[in-house]
């Protein structure tokens, strides 16, 4: 177990490390959603998330002697930037391994942290053993990203943050993948005001704290393709679940598609790259799955590192279910002006072309017709719609 205590001292170890990050009223999403909500954003803390917290409360306490031999993690993301920049601040050497698919970005974002990276295995788990054998072999310090008591400690600084700059929160929302940032900040929540809620959010997809809970023992996920790399993890941890069976009130899930309209809104809204699982709290809010009608809630917003090209598609997919993009095909005849007459009942109704492939030699088609595949742009569903219709009013056949 870990105390109040504890949170508070690796607070005064960490302090002049890390940022004490903003946790900032926002209009917008207290409008959606009837509450009053605070954004929590460690989207801006030191390597894009929470995770120096807890490296820098493990690696400061380490000997002199075990500082000199070094430290090694097994990470995919977050965990490994946080325990490389901690290690270099520390003077000590980590190696870090990660996963042979793990993204170009963060395996280079983590050598930029002066760490020695290690690509092996084809998934986490296989890197965690090349990690244990390696603390072994090398005589390094484990630092585990979630199972254990200094680093769940140092994440807990995230509550105490949150309860300076709120006192009388009543509820606040974080992401859960093996259960360290929870941990922390439920006890540090629970110490200080034991009326605070604490809800953990997990990817319904790889989701295992509900069902934990609700049977009392761990029950791993079946599956951890989500969006929220971040909480893809199998289960909590057991020294983690000990802690969040005292101090958690609820656990929730959220879809993929919830998650990226969060994430949609985050960066329209309130002008911030947010990662899936800085993302998964919110959307429990937004999608009302978390029922917090006239309260104060803070939403951990614990991390902003995400792919450009997940981010990108991300992008598309939310504008498509907005009705802000429209993708179809129609037929037109093989005659000279026929595109143009299409393209001006489009442009009459304000839709913006955003690319159009025009094909007279697709399979299925009779001769002297051509298949015309649209992607515009408008400006909402209604609009889409309205488009859509004038359209088929000058009779083409819209295929979505
Ligand atoms: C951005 C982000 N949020 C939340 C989490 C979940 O933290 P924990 O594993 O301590 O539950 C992680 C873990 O990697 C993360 O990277």
């Amino acid at each position: 177990m870990i105390t109040l205590a504890d949170v508070e001292a690796a607070r005064e170890r960490v302090r002049k490390h890390v940022h004490h990050t903003p946790l900032r009223h926002s209009t917008t999403f207290s409008k959606l959603t009837g509450a009053e909500v605070y954004l929590k954003f460690e989207n801006l803390q030191r390597t894009g998330s929470f995770k120096i917290r807890g490296a820098l409360n493990k690696i400061l306490q380490l000997s002199p002697d075990e500082k000199r031999r070094g430290v090694v993690a097994a990470s995919a993301g977050n965990h490994a930037q946080g325990v490389a920049l901690a290690a270099s601040l520390n003077g000590a050497k980590a190696t870090i391994v990660m996963p042979e698919h793990a993204s170009i970005q963060k395996a280079e974002a983590t050598r930029g942290y002066g760490a020695e990276v290690i690509l092996h295995g084809k998934d986490f788990n296989e890197a965690q053993e090349k990690c244990f054998a390696l603390a072994k072999e090398r005589n390094l310090t484990l630092v585990h990203a979630y199972n254990d008591p200094m680093i769940m400690a140092g994440q807990g600084t995230v509550g105490l943050e949150i309860l300076d700059d709120l006192p009388d929160v009543d509820v606040v929302v974080v992401g859960v993948g093996g259960g360290g940032l929870i941990s922390g900040i439920g006890t540090a929540v629970k110490g200080k005001n034991p009326r605070t809620r604490v809800v953990g959010v997990q990817p319904e997809i790889s989701s295992s704290l509900k069902q934990s809970l609700a049977k009392g023992k761990i029950v791993p996920a079946t599956a951890t393709n989500t969006i929220a790399d971040g909480l893809a993890t199998k289960s909590v941890g057991d020294k983690t679940y000990e802690v969040i069976k005292k101090v958690v009130d609820e656990a929730l899930t959220v879809t993929d598609d919830e998650i990226a309209h969060a994430i949609l809104l985050l960066l329209e809204r309130s002008k911030n790259v947010v990662e899936g699982a800085g993302a998964a709290p919110l959307a429990a809010l937004l999608s009302g799955k978390l029922k917090v009608k006239g309260k104060k809630v803070a939403v951990v917003i614990s991390g902003g590192n995400i792919d450009i090209t997940v981010l990108d598609g991300i992008i598309l997919r939310g504008l498509e279910e907005a009705g802000r993009i429209v993708r179809f095909s129609t037929e037109i005849g093989d005659r000279p002006g026929q595109l143009r007459k299409l393209l001006e009942v489009v442009a009459e109704n304000r839709g913006n072309v955003r690319d159009v492939v025009h094909q007279r030699n697709r399979m299925g088609i009779p001769l002297g017709r051509t298949v015309v595949e649209l992607d515009i742009e408008t400006q909402g569903s209604k609009h889409r719609d309205a488009l859509l219709s004038e359209l088929k009013k000058a009779g083409y056949e819209v295929r979505p």
